[in-house]
């Protein structure tokens, strides 16, 4: 299997580059590979021939969307606009990164792939209407949402975590913000199996269950051995530019339809700082 991984110097990407099992796989970022650019893109992926485009570039700062929504546009939904285009044309099938932050929370069940999307942010609209178009664009497609995401990397809340512990001696984390941390490493592994598979669709790929941003950071600190370290008081909010939702729980459904489960958070996050090494 030939595969095409957009936003391959990101998390999730770098993640893919590593772990995928094929014949050989293409890293397309800026500034040598940029999906905003049609012609180039289209000669790119008619060079190389994918058998699957894994598209995990996208505006990934919540509030710079807010800044700057035409370019969080130009990105999230003209660049995914683009891929899709460009997969199609060489007969790839596409796998679509999205997000919990398409829904908006107010939902007390777990939110299933069927459930209607409600944005609240620019960045959660654009996501939604990058995955709309791949839908439109490609039959052949999976939409795979995610949530809060990390790997060993340095631009994360687990590093922003750890920074925090090395500079201050408390820091105030909301319980205001519940969602499921969720490891890179578990979600490639998820989609080097999903790609097998002729099961297009949208999935729920998260980590399973869910925690506070204040409880993430809480187990951070002790697996890091860093508790006594930094101090984590409770906040209510934090004053943001994005509306971003409260509290979503993405449930996975047509994932474990076909074998494909999450671990829950707490072992994945374990498992990063055996894989990392920084405990
Ligand atoms: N991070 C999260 O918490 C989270 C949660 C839910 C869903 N997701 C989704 O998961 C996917 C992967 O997220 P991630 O955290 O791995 O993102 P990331 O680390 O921000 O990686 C995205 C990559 O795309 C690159 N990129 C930017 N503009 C590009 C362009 N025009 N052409 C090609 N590449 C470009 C970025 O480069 P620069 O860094 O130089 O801009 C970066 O290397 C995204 O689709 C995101 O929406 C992320």
């Amino acid at each position: 299997m030939r595969i095409a991984v957009t936003g391959s110097k990101g998390q999730l990407g770098r993640t893919l580059l590593r772990q995928l099992q094929a014949e050989e796989v293409l890293g397309l970022d800026i500034p040598e590979h940029d999906i905003t650019d049609l012609m180039a893109l289209d000669a790119t992926l008619a060079r190389f021939r994918p058998n699957v485009v894994i598209h995990c570039a996208a505006m990934t700062d919540v509030d710079g969307c807010e800044r700057d929504p035409d370019a969080a546009y130009r990105l999230n939904v003209l660049g995914s606009r683009n891929v899709a285009v460009c997969a199609e044309r060489v007969g790839a099938a596409i796998v679509a990164i999205s997000t919990d932050y398409v829904f908006d929370g107010s939902q007390s069940e777990p939110y299933r792939e069927t459930d209607e999307a409600h944005p609240l942010s620019i960045y959660g609209r654009t996501k939604w209407l990058g995955e709309e178009t791949v839908r439109h664009l490609c039959p052949r497609h999976y939409i795979v949402r995610v949530a809060w995401l990390y790997d060993a990397g340095p631009r994360n809340f687990i590093a922003t975590v750890l920074r925090l512990a090395d500079q201050r001696d408390h820091v105030q984390m909301v319980t205001d913000e519940i969602g499921s941390p969720t490891y890179a490493h578990d979600v490639a592994l998820a989609l080097d199996q999903l790609i097998r598979l002729p099961a297009y669709g949208t999935y729920h790929l998260p980590n399973a269950g869910i925690c506070s941003r204040y409880e993430w950071a809480a187990e951070i600190l002790r697996l890091a051995g860093r508790s006594d370290d930094l101090r984590l008081e409770p906040s209510e909010h934090y004053p943001r530019l994005a509306r971003v939702p409260k509290r979503v729980e993405m449930r996975n459904v047509n994932g474990a339809e076909i074998g494909i489960t999450m671990r829950p958070w707490q072992e994945a996050l374990a498992a990063r700082f055996r894989d990392a090494g920084d405990a």
